[in-house]
């Protein structure tokens, strides 16, 4: 609740986007967080904020927990926000009893999980694992500013981002703790869930482009209009989404922009982002092909010029199986029954899962509400999450993954 001070003034909910000013206060107090709870703390070159606590066998590879503080746009408190608090509390804990890991603990607040104007999400968990390259450095937003200008003004250093990369093999595991996001826990009665596997995430940016014509006095028949064409691949991508081959999957179109967005003009351009999500790796790669014959299509009934470029096709991510079972075993000893649920958001840990085992738990959203400004976790739900944090750090220090 401390971080939901620091909120953009000018947006709707608890938004806190990653290059925003508030956005760099916040980061100011979860390092004082850091610092209060023990931990030593540094920045990356790729603006990953990170606190260490020394093991008791310093050469061992370190144990890696943590998440995101950055919101969409309307986001609420707890995305993100839950793991990076609880992962501070574990340090703060396993110091203030005194019973020390052997491995190192790192607890790592990674820049920017959410997707941004550059259209790039999971920006330092990308970096770690040496996946942001400078090609993703030359993005550029509407007005011109590249990524990496943009990451200097978040104090991260765009010129020495390798120097960010963790090397492979580097960490011991990966443990994520997040709200679920969506109603399975809260249905079964559940007040833990250990994930299963992380859907993939194929996203794609679809210029349509028409041209710009007075709404009264061109007939419909002598239109080009980038909207009109704009709705048919809106509409298109819905039903690929509801197609059931193989696995489920979702389709979502999220974005539109359009100009010149005046109500007696016919629209010249419009830009849609679009993204399917499934952990069928071969339901994301149909829907890719259906995609692309949609928008070929919809180009050539209605004369408008369609461009398709996917901006990340990330696969699906199944949990390290040892993981799952040592989280599922940890959250048993605190009395509850862990639900195995599947992960329908992206999180940071589908990047970090690259470099050692990964695993996540889970604790409820209220009415599966998330990414809005009424996303909510009861504090005593949180408060268990946390415990469950530490108890499955505890075994994960001790386990031969
Ligand atoms: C992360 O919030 C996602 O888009 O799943
Ligand atoms: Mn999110
Ligand atoms: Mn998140």
């Amino acid at each position: 609740m401390l971080l939901a001070e620091h909120a953009e003034p000018d947006q709707a909910g608890w938004t806190r986007r990653v290059f925003s000013p508030a956005y760099l206060e916040s980061r100011q107090v979860v390092a004082d967080l850091m610092a209060a709870s023990g931990l030593e703390v540094s920045r990356d070159a790729a603006g990953n904020l990170l606190g260490q606590l020394p093991g008791a066998e310093p050469d061992l590879p370190s144990l890696v927990i943590g998440s995101h503080t950055d919101t969409v746009a309307g986001g609420g408190r707890f995305d993100g926000m839950v793991g990076v608090v609880a992962a501070i509390e574990v340090a703060r804990r396993l110091q203030a009893e005194g019973t020390g890991l052997w491995h190192p603990l790192r607890v790592v607040d990674f820049l920017g999980e959410e997707p941004n104007r550059f259209g790039l999400s999971c920006l330092g968990s990308r970096a770690v694992t040496g996946h942001l390259d400078p090609a993703h450095l030359q993005l550029r937003d509407g007005s011109g500013i590249t990524l990496g200008e943009a990451l200097v003004g978040v104090g991260a250093r765009p010129e020495s981002i390798q120097s960010a990369r963790w090397p492979e093999k580097s960490i011991h595991g990966y443990i994520e703790l997040h709200i679920e996001q969506g109603a399975r826990l809260e249905r079964a009665g559940r007040r833990l869930g250990v994930v299963s596997g992380i859907v993939g995430i194929h996203r794609a940016r679809v210029e349509l482009i028409g041209r710009p014509d007075h709404a009264g006095t061109t007939p419909m028949g002598g239109r080009l209009d980038a909207i009109q064409a704009a709705a048919q691949v809106i509409l298109g991508i819905d039903r690929i989404g509801r197609r059931h081959e193989g696995a489920e999957g979702v389709a979502t179109v999220g974005q539109i922009t359009v100009e010149p967005n005046s109500p007696n003009v016919v629209a010249a351009r419009a830009t849609l982002v679009a993204e399917l999500r499934s952990l069928d790796a071969e339901w994301l790669a149909q829907g890719d092909e259906q995609v692309a014959a949609l928008v070929a299509q919809v180009a050539a009934g209605t004369g408008v010029v369609a461009e398709l470029a996917w901006v990340s096709q990330e696969s699906p991510v199944a949990c390290h199986p040892t993981m799952r079972r040592l989280l599922a075993q940890a959250v048993r000893e605190l009395g509850a029954e862990p639900l195995e649920v599947a992960s329908g958001a992206s999180h940071d840990a589908a990047h970090l899962a690259r470099l050692g085992p990964m695993g996540m738990l889970f604790i409820p959203s209220l009415g599966g509400r998330s990414h809005c400004p009424e996303e909510w976790t009861e504090p005593e739900q949180v408060a268990l999450g946390t415990s469950a944090l530490l108890q499955a750090v505890r075994a994960v220090d001790r386990a031969q993954l």
